[in-house]
């Protein structure tokens, strides 16, 4: 296979982040911790993983940053807008993820990164209200607000490319309508201010008509729509999302095509979390919760195909509640009951009790995120970047298809992408050279 033309990844990458809160301001204050080798970056694939290349006997298994050309933790510059005023030293203090000892050895490079005004309207998110938000006459008016905003921080910080990575609340369930249709029909709800068109869709829309890739961390539907994909494949932009795998969504993805794999049946699952940090209180408003909740109900069915096997996966209880508990903090609960059968249908149970952290899980995924969609930029990829759902609970895909939540199928995908990339044979798993 013949390698393809990658530009090269020198010069400065702006990472752009549309919500400075826990999960952005761990990921900034961890990539200044790692710059400073106070600390490793665990948990980030563009950073600590491996690609095996050729075969098993070729030994050839270099780290992915030195396989495809990344751009650098040194040239990386972070910038972004929030509600609130307060610097990212301040909001990553009240965030109370990272220990203040530690923010304190990182704090001139938080304190420089204050949040630029955000396009915000409190009926997408019904708990939150800020001072910090700019005014205009309309959607589109904002959009070319922001659209000046990322062409200042360019042009201030001397970047050479963006990406943004969208780490604001998760917003109210909105359904595809007709606005969302086309580009036409989406521009002129922006000037009509359509009522289904909401903020994160004001950025994505910003980003993507200034050339810069967009990820979606949260459930909205956001760049999950045709006139979003059909101006990202128009201007050559890619996009990708929705909503940051991490805490039970990832263990969900790694057990069920277990059982799947083992054809041992299921009669319920039953996923409780509790969770104390702001997310938590955004997502105690019945509107937000609705779109988190379709976007991890999501995941078993596609992954079960009861269409295939309906006597072991036909009738599945599957059941996702979150509740806010302030106690908690950003150290998340979730609680998990299976109930599984096996062997003649005699029944069996798991219960998975996960005592995570929250944006410690989410903060290598938008590191990775950001390098990753940088260099699809780069490869002259656009519109939906499949090969990146390994981060997303519900991954975007082509119209027609169904998702691949399968998380080992999901890595397979994104290393044969990385390979495919660079001319290397892509690794089937066949190895029947081994024994001919
Ligand atoms: N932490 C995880 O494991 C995880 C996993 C999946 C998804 N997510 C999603 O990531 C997002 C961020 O999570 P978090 O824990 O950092 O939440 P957070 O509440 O700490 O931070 C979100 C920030 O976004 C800001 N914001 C809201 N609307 C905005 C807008 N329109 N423009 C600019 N800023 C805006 C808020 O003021 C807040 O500071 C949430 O949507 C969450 O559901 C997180």
């Amino acid at each position: 296979m013949s390698q393809k033309e990658i530009k090269s990844a020198d010069g400065k990458l702006g990472i752009l982040l549309p919500g400075l809160g826990s999960v952005a301001t761990t990921f900034i204050a961890g990539v200044e911790a790692i710059r400073q080798g106070i600390a490793p970056p665990v948990g980030s694939l563009t950073q600590m993983g491996t690609i095996r290349l050729g075969k098993r006997t070729d030994k050839r298994s270099p780290r992915i940053k030195d396989f495809v050309p990344l751009a650098t933790l040194e040239n990386l510059v972070i910038g972004g807008w929030d509600i609130f005023e307060e610097n990212c030293y301040e909001s990553a203090s009240k965030a109370g993820v990272l220990e203040q000892s530690l923010l304190d050895q990182v704090r001139p490079a938080l304190e420089k990164i204050k949040p630029m005004p955000a396009v915000f309207d409190n009926r997408y998110v019904k708990k939150l209200n800020g001072p910090n938000v700019k005014k205009g006459e309309n959607w589109m008016d904002l959009a070319d607000q922001l659209q000046n905003d990322i062409k200042t921080f360019k042009e201030t910080n001397g970047c050479d490319r963006l990406v943004m990575v969208w780490c604001g609340s998760t917003e109210i369930f909105i359904e595809t309508s007709d606005v969302h249709k086309t580009v036409r029909s989406f521009e002129e709800g922006l000037r009509n201010n359509d009522e289904n068109i909401s903020p994160s869709m004001v950025y994505a829309y910003a980003a993507i008509k200034s050339g810069v890739p967009f990820a979606n961390g949260a459930p909205n539907l956001t760049v999950d729509i045709p006139a979003m994909v059909e101006l990202a494949r128009e201007l050559h932009v890619p996009i990708v999302g929705k909503d940051f795998k991490t805490g039970q969504t990832f263990m969900k993805t790694v057990l069920a095509p277990g059982f799947k794999a083992r054809l041992l049946g299921l009669n319920g699952w039953f996923s409780t979390n509790i969770l104390g940090n702001r997310d938590g209180e955004v997502l105690d408003d019945p509107g937000s919760f609705k779109t988190k909740e379709a976007s991890k109900l999501s995941v078993l069915d596609h992954i079960l195909q009861p269409e295939l096997y309906p006597e072991l996966y036909g009738e599945v209880h599957h059941k996702v509640r979150i509740n806010y508990y302030p106690p908690r903090g950003d150290n998340k609960e979730g609680w998990d009951n299976i109930d599984i059968f096996g062997w003649l249908g005699y029944k069996m149970q798991i219960k998975v009790d996960f005592l995570c952290r929250d944006s410690i899980l989410a903060a290598p995924l938008v590191l990775d995120l950001a390098l990753f969609m940088d260099l699809a930029k780069r490869t002259g990829k656009r519109g939906i970047q499949e090969w990146l759902s390994f981060y997303f609970k519900a991954p975007q895909h082509a119209e027609g298809l169904y998702p691949e939540h399968d998380l080992f199928i999901q890595l397979m995908k994104l290393k044969n992408t990385l390979r495919d990339m660079k001319g290397e044979d892509l690794i089937t798993h066949l190895g029947q050279e081994y024994y001919d």
